[in-house]
């Protein structure tokens, strides 16, 4: 077995000082930048993971010392790395001074090759696949209260950067929790699945709220934000995590936006002067007149109460989970499967609505963020019911394109579901920046934003104009803001 794993050096022999007691913060640093594995044997079953030796200690710093029912080792590769870079631990007769000038040096060097990105859910997803129920939702647990403990920090300070830096990797490892607790319950009956989930969804709706909370504090830091997303491995949770606190973001926005009764009265002109016949488009049995921002969105543009902002908020934060379903191809390096892609939405809002008790909302939003307001390159889980609704009412009209209520969505009267809207916006916009697509180069904030504006508004009506020219109000204001900084 230890040939097999080629691990030899338990992580304690590394990591504490002669004395036994300190730990060496110095090595510590460097194995978390270099985001170092480490194996971890089951002392009962003998089986052996690899884990990011990151995520284990952020649960617990001194976890080696506290070998319970695991055994940690380095393999003799790691230790081979840290040689190189001079930081293996200095025998006893090694003089402290001769290494210590010479160590921030070479942690620094620009030489040192960057981590590749890995595509799907990333190494960081094994280790918390790897913890049982109980350790997940104990897990979850001490995100809430790290949350609440910066939320009354945050009362006091205006230091953005630690509270985005928790929020960024507090939501990283609740949508990988989320992701692997629905995973395992794919084939378990629904209600059986549902009380296999009930903890997570529990306890991640807290989180979500304390998140919420934190953002309409407004200090949340996105160019920070967009740093940390990178430093995790896997491109599914970089993107959804940075979709989800964008998406409460740009909600917030909205909020205060619509709270100023002049900007209602601008949207109002700029539908009569640019929009109109977009709308008019979408409501062919509307007269001209009657085209109004009522009518654009179901009881207008109005405040989103905050028990809804928190439902919409989980919707966000667990909107691509059905790829946890097809998990083989979305981690794989398989070519694109246009119906691959297209089921996720269908198996995330299945998953949702019948293996969890998270709200309709959230399943709602899951299966209706690519819809693109009917046209065909929206991947069409509403368009495909949408259709069958009319051929059995053929009389039946939808008078609104974007509703905040479940019911007209769900008896088909509006077009679109507003929160599933706004997240496609954001979705399509952080697709189209994301630094780690292989297969495109990413844009620019001002290019994605022509680009979307182009393709997606001009050419075929995707995304909804007037929510597209409040997104691009956001985006300034966040590029002005961390000019500012
Ligand atoms: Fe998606
Ligand atoms: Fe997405």
């Amino acid at each position: 077995m230890s040939e097999k794993y080629n691990y030899n050096t338990p992580v304690s022999e590394i990591l504490m000082m002669p004395d036994g007691i300190t730990v060496n913060k110095d090595y510590v640093d460097i194995i978390l930048n270099e985001n170092i594995s480490v194996y971890c044997e089951n002392k009962k079953d003998q089986i052996f993971r690899l884990m990011s030796f990151k995520t284990i200690y952020e649960k617990n710093n001194t976890f080696w010392l506290q070998e319970k029912n695991w055994k940690y080792f380095f393999t003799k590769d790691t230790l081979e790395k840290l040689k190189e870079k001079n930081v293996v631990k200095p025998s006893a007769e090694e003089p402290k001074e001769q290494k210590e000038p010479e160590e921030p040096k070479k942690a620094e060097s620009p030489a040192v090759p960057e981590t590749p990105v890995v595509r799907g859910f990333g190494t960081e997803y094994e280790s918390i696949a790897a913890m049982s129920n109980t350790e997940k939702v104990k897990y979850l647990h001490n995100i809430k209260s790290k949350m609440d403990t910066l939320i009354s920090i945050s009362k006091k300070s205006k230091d953005r950067s630690s509270s985005t830096k928790a929020m960024v990797e507090t939501t990283r490892d609740v949508v990988m929790i989320n992701h692997s607790a629905l995973e395992n319950v794919f084939d378990l009956g629904d209600a059986e699945a549902k009380r296999a989930t009930q903890s997570f969804v529990i306890t991640t709706q807290e989180m979500v709220k304390a998140n919420t909370q934190l953002i309409s504090q407004n200090i949340f830091d996105n160019v920070l934000m967009n740093r940390l997303v990178e430093k995790s491995n896997g491109i599914i949770v970089q993107h959804m995590t940075r979709v989800y606190l964008s998406g409460i973001s740009f909600l917030a926005y909205y909020n205060n936006f619509v709270s100023n009764r002049i900007s209602i009265i601008d949207m109002r002109k700029s539908l009569n002067a640019k929009y109109r016949q977009y709308y008019q488009n979408l409501l062919p049995h509307i007269s001209t007149d009657d085209i109004v921002l009522e009518r654009v969105f179901h009881n207008g543009m109005i405040p989103i109460p905050p028990d809804l902002f928190v439902k919409w908020a989980v919707g966000f934060l667990i909107h691509d989970i059905g790829k946890a379903a097809a998990i083989e191809y979305h981690e794989g390096e398989e070519s694109y499967n246009r119906n691959i892609v297209m089921n996720h939405v269908k198996l995330g809002y299945n998953s949702v609505m019948n293996k969890t008790n998270y709200p309709k909302e959230a399943a709602l939003i899951t299966g209706y963020h690519h819809e693109y307001y009917g046209n065909p390159e929206g991947y069409g889980y509403f368009r495909d019911s949408l259709e069958r609704f009319k051929k059995t009412n053929p009389q039946a009209k939808q008078d609104y394109c974007m509703t905040f209520d479940l019911e007209p969505i769900m008896n088909y009267q509006a077009l679109a579901y507003f929160p599933a809207k706004v997240l496609e916006l954001v979705d399509v916009y952080d697709s189209i920046t994301d630094p780690n697509r292989g297969y495109r180069k990413a844009l620019t904030s001002n290019e994605a934003l022509a680009l979307m504006r182009e393709e997606f508004i001009t050419k075929k009506l995707k995304i909804d104009p007037i929510l597209f020219e409040l997104f691009t109000g956001f985006i300034n204001e966040k590029k002005a803001s961390s000019a500012k900084d």
